[in-house]
């Protein structure tokens, strides 16, 4: 091992575990034996997996991979994602439970039932049907987050209608190009969503991007903000049309494969990439980790994930997952520091939220907020808590645990990917000595590794590529309408192996830590160094809250490590000037050796963020680089770059 190979393992020799509360481990819903048992026979274990659906036929074979990387999971079965995700629990006599506690933005509220959804959905299904809407045909969605957003995917379940749910914080031309994409026929929005305090425009935003395509139909749209919006030919209104609908529907078997959604993931180039899911391998994936991961028991918890359902996060857990397994589940449409930053501790508070799974990037920024906020809530139904989305830092982990999970709960960092339909890699909140920052193994059934740049597995301590080397129930099936691309984005890099894009290391235990995107690694002097180890180091001093690290071209080394820091909320004054720089470049050299010490740090008061949190290095590069700034269309906030600008008037 190399000199800088050495001090860069220090992040990994994070010594504080945390191991499962006793209580929690003895009744977990699943055991330490659970890894074995897949082990000795994968297949086997997802067959019997496969119980906990409802299945209107039976399949014949579990797996078919007999023209890789063309899977087909539950080969011959039949059974309807609604149906398993409404009906059965109603005819089990659980019409009455909570499915969903919704709560609106501006404080309004509404409670479905399993009852209740299910006339809604069977409603809805018929006035997709009466809209022309046939079993194979593409839905667009592009709603808030409102009970019609989970009702509209259900339907389209129902009914066999693939569905391609939108982000509502995408421009018209987003939407546009994934409408003519998926060929979609028909498009639901409403007339907005609340969002900080304000209605925002989705309707003119469909109108925008309708007019440019030319296979919509019909455009559904529900009555959420009550603003006044245009009318067109197309335009047809949910309560005229769904809501005078009949309350019956049967729903129909649908084959094991049939496709169930297609969602697009941004893609930092090019076309976006339209990730197609299917039905019974997605569903039951779905099911069991969200039964595993969380140790969700539907009689007494009340979940909640905050993440929006136009991404693959609320698609699966908080729609799919979570209904298939008859748990009362919280949404929330609208921000979280509307009207105050206490709003999502005061909805855990109100509705004794048990589960709670959010984003790394969400925990920073109310570590910047101040430890004070939560502190004034009770946060004591907490007893699981989950992190997605990207690399969570150590201190983040600690916080989090500490501040909201009262210093008890598990924390569960949960790996995957739009492509892998679920969690693939994390602790299990009742086995598990979790480790802070790390995700851990692989979930039962599931057979993740880190390789070398030779597709060869990597000893423990090494670091390379995340893959996955046996198929899974929930992976995606193709790209929508690109087989080429699917086999040379995921299955080219590795023979035989699915490749993840993410770099990877295992500790010395076999544990693995994701270490971000593999173009997310600098080149200094010679030395592989992650973003993510170098960004972990800086959140570790504890007057930083957030930090970005790119790699900038140097005439000496290659790259050159650049940090942008935003400094805690209570660090006061001191955070400015040359010490401080100073201060965190020594905290980093400390923390990673010499080689890792930033060559140059700044303070800002925002990062770049896409509207799903990841951070756009991309544009810090054109800062450290000192270029002009490229495209910022996918940013979540446009106006950061300005904010960040105006604090560097050198790197303008
Ligand atoms: C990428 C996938 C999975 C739902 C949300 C994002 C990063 C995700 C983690 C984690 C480290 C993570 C990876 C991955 N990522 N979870 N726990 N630790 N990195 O879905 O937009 O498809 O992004 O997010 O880089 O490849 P996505």
């Amino acid at each position: 091992m190399s000199q800088s190979q050495e001090t860069l393992s220090n992040l990994l020799q994070e010594t504080r575990r945390f191991s499962p509360p006793a209580d929690l481990a003895a009744s977990a819903n699943v055991k330490a034996d659970a890894y074995e048992q897949a082990a000795q026979d994968r297949l086997g274990f997802w067959a019997e997996q496969a119980d906990r659906l409802s299945w209107s036929k039976r399949w014949d074979e579990v797996l078919d991979w007999s023209n890789p990387p063309f899977a087909k999971w539950f080969v011959g079965g039949e059974l309807n994602v609604a149906y398993n995700c409404v009906d059965r629990h109603v005819e089990a006599g659980r019409g009455a439970k909570v499915a969903f506690h919704w709560e609106g933005e501006p404080g309004d509220t509404r409670t479905l039932t399993y009852a209740d959804l299910q006339s809604e959905v069977n409603k809805a299904a018929n006035a997709l049907l009466e809209l022309g809407v046939r079993k194979g045909d593409r839905v667009a969605i592009y709603l808030p987050m409102i009970p019609e957003l989970p009702i509209s995917m259900l339907a389209c379940a129902r009914i066999g209608a693939t569905h391609s749910v939108v982000f509502g914080g995408f421009s018209a031309e987003a939407l546009r190009t994934r409408i003519d994409d998926a060929q979609a026929k028909l498009v639901i929005t409403s007339d907005g969503g609340f969002r900080r305090g304000k209605p925002s425009d989705l309707k003119g935003i469909v109108d925008e991007a309708v007019a440019q395509t030319p296979t919509i139909e019909h455009v559904l749209v529900v009555r959420r903000t009550g603003e006044q919006v245009a009318e067109n030919d197309l335009d047809v209104w949910w309560h005229d049309v769904v809501e005078r609908q009949s309350e019956d529907h049967t729903a129909e078997p649908m084959d094991s494969e049939h496709p169930l959604y297609i969602l697009y993931t941004s893609g930092t180039t090019g076309k976006p990439k339209g990730i197609l899911h299917t039905t019974g391998g997605y569903l039951l994936q779905c099911a069991y980790t969200h039964h595993a991961v969380f140790d969700l028991k539907p009689e007494t918890d009340i979940y909640w994930c905050s993440a929006d359902i136009g991404w693959v996060t609320g698609h699966s857990y908080i729609v799919y997952g979570p209904l298939a397994n008859g748990s009362t589940s919280v949404i929330y449409e609208g921000t979280p520091d509307t009207p105050n930053k206490g709003r999502w501790w005061d909805i855990i508070q109100k509705y004794k939220v048990s589960i709670f799974y959010t984003a790394p990037t969400a925990i920073r920024t109310f570590m910047k907020w101040g430890d004070d906020i939560p502190a004034e809530y009770d946060l004591s139904s907490l007893r699981v808590l989950g992190s997605v989305g990207e690399p969570i830092n150590p201190e983040a982990y600690i916080w989090y645990r500490k501040h909201i999970g009262s210093d008890r709960t598990p924390v569960v960092d949960t790996w995957w990917q739009t492509e892998t339909g679920a969690i693939m890699i994390s602790p299990l909140p009742g086995v598990t000595a979790a480790k802070p920052g790390a995700a851990m193994r692989s979930l039962p059934g599931i057979v993740a590794d880190v390789v070398d740049d030779q597709g060869q597995s990597v000893p423990n301590g090494g670091g390379g590529f995340m893959v996955v080397r046996e198929p899974w129930p929930s992976m995606l099936r193709t790209i929508w309408g690109d087989d080429e691309r699917y086999i040379k984005t995921y299955w080219s890099r590795f023979d035989g192996l699915y490749f993840a894009g993410d770099g990877a290391k295992k500790d010395e235990d076999g544990d693995m830590w994701l270490l971000g995107r593999v173009d997310d690694v600098m080149l200094v002097s010679g030395h592989n160094i992650s973003t993510t180890e170098v960004e972990s180091a800086l959140v570790s001093h504890p007057k930083v809250a957030e930090s970005a690290v790119v790699g900038a071209t140097d005439p000496v080394t290659g790259q050159a490590i650049v940090a942008f820091v935003i400094p805690r909320g209570s660090a006061g004054e001191e955070v400015e000037g040359a010490d401080f720089a100073k201060e965190l470049r020594d905290h980093v050299s400390k923390a990673l050796g010499p080689i890792a010490k930033p060559r140059q740090i700044m303070m800002v008061p925002e990062l770049p963020k896409t509207r799903s949190g990841k951070i756009m290095r991309r544009l810090l590069r054109d800062v450290a680089e000192k270029r002009s700034i490229g495209d910022v269309t996918t940013l979540a906030d446009s106006t950061v770059m300005d904010l960040i600008s105006e604090k560097l008037p050198s790197a303008k």
